[in-house]
């Protein structure tokens, strides 16, 4: 079987782009709407993507004054469109710093369990500091602290999907036993950050366990990455960034011993189409042009720190302003920005339109042959294994899409004209894991 792109669609209420909600094909009015979800879940089943995936933070965006950035809850979104899809991946994110394991482990088996095997997890430690204060906290904890207790937390989580084998469940009416204690486990766990004793109270789910995802491009995040992602989200300017990201982590990931074929990198991609280039270029116009700059200089101000006035906007962007500072310059984010402002010097009003659109995600704006190559180019010149496809309006910027992009990709044999299998593993291509119980191998 030839290699094969995998394609989220990456949901953003409105779309990506910062002021998609005030686009004129928008549908701000629905944003709400569980319809609205089912109609974009169905499409992107209809286009035989893999998954639909859902960001997410537990704390209110501080930019919720110019944009459509609150949060619907991911299980409970995500379980309602595992009621209206049979084959779509469903990927929500979720914390590991304001989380507890046990609860955690119980949702997404549920949620596995409720949609016959489709739940992936974005593994989070979150970056915004607010949510701190929401959880009891004074300090959000150190970037260094929040992979460490992240490391942990995933053995843990890992243990309890492990802690039912997969015939634990005996069910038989005649003799009246519904489970095989002997083969549930508790898992003892005791560590700097949780003690827990299991077993899960949900029996092992369709994939054993949901596909594990994650999003960090800093040191500590890809040395997470290496040792527990199946797939990897990132967000790459050039061809040569993604490839350089794409070998160090398929190499980090064979130094624990991991098949690199079985961790796949898919970077996000925010495709302006057109019937010509030039209408695709004024696509893009059009939705920069209603962005707001208290909205934009206030984005710039919170990743690298930089403090412009409006009236700035048409200068060169200040890059010896750029604030190296504590947390901020260990984020992939930050690194993405000043790398991008000191490769291109734009204007500051360039620069921020450059985050508005897809916040430091690859943007191309093309016709659909065009948006079609770049696919091509990085999928098969070592630099990703598939896209979260984010559209910079919705739901049109998504249809548009799947209706004229798709087919080209199978068209060029690169792209699944139906699904083979029914579960998020079988999509990605990944085996689905063995309880370690199961083999004999204890805790
Ligand atoms: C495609 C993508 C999606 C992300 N989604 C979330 C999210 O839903 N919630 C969140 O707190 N952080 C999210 N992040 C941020 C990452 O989890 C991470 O904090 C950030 O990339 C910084 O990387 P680092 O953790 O290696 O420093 C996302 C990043 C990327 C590239």
């Amino acid at each position: 079987m030839t290699r094969q792109l995998h394609l989220n669609l990456f949901v953003y209420p409105g779309g990506h782009h910062e002021a998609a909600w005030r686009y004129r094909e928008s549908a701000p009015e629905r944003v709400l709407d569980l319809s609205y979800y089912v109609e974009l879940a169905r499409a992107a089943e209809a286009a035989t993507f893999d998954g639909l995936f859902l960001a997410d933070g537990p704390s209110l965006a501080d930019n919720i004054a110019y944009a459509t950035r609150f949060r619907l809850e991911p299980f409970t979104l995500l379980s309602a469109l595992a009621a209206s899809t049979t084959h779509l991946g469903l990927i929500g994110t979720a914390s590991t710093t304001y989380s507890e394991p046990y609860n955690l482990a119980r949702q997404f088996a549920g949620l596995d369990h409720v949609s016959a095997g489709r739940a992936g997890w974005n593994i989070v430690t979150t970056g915004a500091p607010g949510a701190a204060q929401n959880f009891g906290l004074d300090e959000h904890p150190t970037h260094a602290d929040r992979y460490e207790r992240a490391d942990e937390f995933l053995d843990v989580v890992t243990a309890l999907w492990d802690s039912w084998e997969d015939d634990a469940v005996v069910g038989d009416r005649l003799t009246g036993q519904y489970a095989d204690t002997d083969r549930i486990h508790r898992i003892d766990h005791v560590g700097p950050h949780f003690s827990v004793r299991g077993p899960l109270n949900t029996p092992r789910t369709p994939q054993g366990r949901p596909v594990y995802v994650q999003a960090g491009t800093s040191p500590a995040g890809r040395a997470f990455a290496s040792r527990w992602a199946d797939a990897v989200f990132a967000a790459h300017q050039t061809l040569e960034e993604a490839q350089a990201y794409y070998a160090d982590l398929r190499a980090q990931a064979a130094g624990h011993g991991r098949d690199p074929d079985r961790v796949l990198v898919l970077p996000g991609i925010s495709p302006y189409l057109g019937s010509t280039d030039a209408e695709a270029k004024a696509l893009q116009r059009d939705l920069d042009e209603l962005t707001q700059p208290a909205y934009s200089i206030d984005l710039l101000r919170r990743l690298v720190g930089v403090e412009l006035t409006e009236a700035e906007l048409d200068d060169p962007f200040p890059v010896e302003a750029i604030q190296v500072e504590g947390d901020r310059a260990e984020s992939s984010r930050f690194q993405l920005v000043r790398d991008l402002a000191e490769r291109e010097r734009p204007t500051s009003r360039q620069l921020l339109h450059r985050l508005a659109g897809a916040r430091g995600h690859k943007l191309v704006a093309g016709t659909p042959e065009q948006v079609a190559d770049v696919i091509e180019t990085w999928f098969t010149r070592g630099a990703a294994d598939g896209f979260n496809i984010m559209p910079p309006y919705l739901t049109g910027g998504f249809t548009d899409f799947a209706e004229q992009v798709v087919p080209i990709l199978r068209d060029r044999g690169l792209f699944r004209r139906e699904y083979t299998g029914t579960t998020l593993r079988e999509h990605y291509g990944l085996a689905r894991p063995a309880s370690r119980f199961s083999q004999g191998v204890l805790v």
